[in-house]
């Protein structure tokens, strides 16, 4: 077989460039989602009153570092291939797809309820990543499902509050 060549390298990069595109397309989502996250587990971990005070307080605030840490993964895959993502308040707010979060005080079963029912929306956008990444790149694909257990155990944690 022939070795590579110096006029191999343009199409080479053209392909990295097709699979980082496809990338962003699905890991951009993901990330506008978990940043949403992020704010509005912070505003449910202030607000939250009752009983249960406690341990939803905490809890929520585990959530909300491992979205951050989830976010910071799936943006630096996207920078790692070589674009940029817009991740600024105005976009999140914008594309986010989480229902939203009441204002105000909240007894803590309203708050784990609106809180899970935010991260099931994330869980969808991070699942249709998951199969939209299978015949794109199978490392980004990785990502997105390491989040997605790391997500699922997080709502579990934040479930089991309300559970029968
Ligand atoms: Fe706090």
């Amino acid at each position: 077989m022939t070795s590579t060549t110096h006029t191999d390298a343009p199409s080479a990069l053209a392909t990295t460039s097709e699979i980082a595109a496809g990338v962003a397309q699905f890991l951009t989502p993901v990330v506008h989602d978990l940043e949403a996250l992020v704010v509005d587990g912070k505003q449910a971990h202030w607000h939250v009153r009752g009983s249960a005070f406690a341990g939803v307080h905490e809890t929520l605030d585990q959530l909300v570092a491992h979205a951050q840490d989830y976010a910071d993964t799936a943006a630096e895959r996207i920078v790692a291939l070589g674009l940029p993502l817009d991740s600024r308040l105005a976009t999140v707010a914008a594309k986010s797809t989480l229902p939203p979060l009441s204002d105000g005080f909240q007894p803590w079963q309203t708050t784990v309820a609106q809180t899970v029912a935010q991260i099931d929306a994330a869980l969808v956008t991070i699942r249709t990543a998951i199969t939209g990444l299978d015949d794109i790149d199978l490392s980004s694909q990785d990502v997105a499902i390491e989040i997605e257990r790391g997500l699922t155990k997080d709502r579990w944690l934040l479930q089991a509050h309300i559970a029968a």
